[in-house]
């Protein structure tokens, strides 16, 4: 695909005017589509190794660097990870299951070592911190997947239970893995490029503005509604899943009692 089909199918026919074309990093992003289906064939020798250190690449707050990776490839381990991510079969199908940790233990451990107390570890405000600094690490591990033709996907389920998690993965207290990331070959059915919302409701400029908001997500409803039957898939609008995502506590499985299962962990987010 060119640029413009590439834009086209990011935005349906609610296209920004773009003046500068897309260079290659920026084509491969505008490829990106979560992969759900992947074949038996395993990453090649040493792959993981490179995309992490393209993951370590990316900027993290004050060079502080709290997040571990735990790869797992175990089949008994990804079935049961599949299971406790709401039954996603792709999780068990993956020949490799990257776990984010934000990994507070190791600064922990630095701060015992030189005695030091390190009253501001626990703050909410290096969660954050850090939280962002995973979400960094991982992205770049999936563009470079992507760069070298793997496919991937996202497992925010990982959160249904974090203690799980922890237990299957021997984390210390102070980590919990924020989410998880697939990654393998991608086989069929593939999935197509999932259309975003208008940059006019996205992008503001010198201040926010609602003054297009209405009209805009009406067009995004649209886009996003045939996209998801070409897909194969109910017709629902995008403004329409809201209510399945923001109001339904089936949806959330354990992850409504995140802040108590964080306080458990080490992570007392005061
Ligand atoms: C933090 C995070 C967690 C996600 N968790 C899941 C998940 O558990 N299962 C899943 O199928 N997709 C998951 N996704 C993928 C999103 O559903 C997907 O990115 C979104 O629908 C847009 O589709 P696209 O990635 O194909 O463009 C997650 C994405 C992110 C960023």
């Amino acid at each position: 695909m060119d640029g413009k089909a590439l834009m086209a199918a990011r935005y349906g026919n609610a296209l920004p005017t773009t003046g500068v074309p897309l260079t290659p990093v920026m084509e491969l992003m505008m490829q990106h589509r979560s992969v759900r289906h992947y074949t038996e064939q395993p990453l090649p020798e040493g792959a993981l190794e490179t995309l992490i250190a393209a993951g370590q690449s990316g900027a993290t707050s004050s060079n502080m660097q709290p997040i571990s990776v735990i790869a797992v490839t175990d089949p008994d381990r990804k079935k049961r990870f599949s299971e406790a991510a709401s039954g996603q079969s792709f999780v068990a199908e993956a020949p490799v299951i990257l776990c984010f940790a934000l990994d507070q233990s190791r600064p922990a451990r630095i701060g015992a070592d030189k005695g030091e107390d390190l009253w501001a570890l626990p703050l909410l405000d290096n969660f954050l911190a850090g939280a962002t600094d995973a979400a960094i690490f991982a992205q770049n591990v999936l563009l470079a997947a992507q760069s070298m033709g793997l496919g991937g996907c996202y497992i925010g389920n990982f959160r249904n239970d974090p203690e799980f998690m922890a237990r299957e993965l021997s984390l210390p207290s102070q980590a919990v893995v924020l989410f998880g990331m697939a990654l393998g070959y991608e086989a069929e059915p593939q999935t197509g490029i999932r259309p975003r919302l208008p940059q006019s409701v996205v992008l503001h400029h010198e201040h926010y503005s609602t003054d297009v908001e209405t009209t805009a997500l009406q067009d995004y409803d649209a886009i996003f509604a045939e996209h998801e039957v070409a897909q194969g898939r109910p017709e629902t609008t995008w403004t329409d899943r809201h209510k399945a995502r923001y109001a339904n506590r089936d949806y959330l499985s354990g992850r409504i009692n995140l802040r108590a299962i964080l306080g458990r962990m080490g992570f007392p987010l005061s």
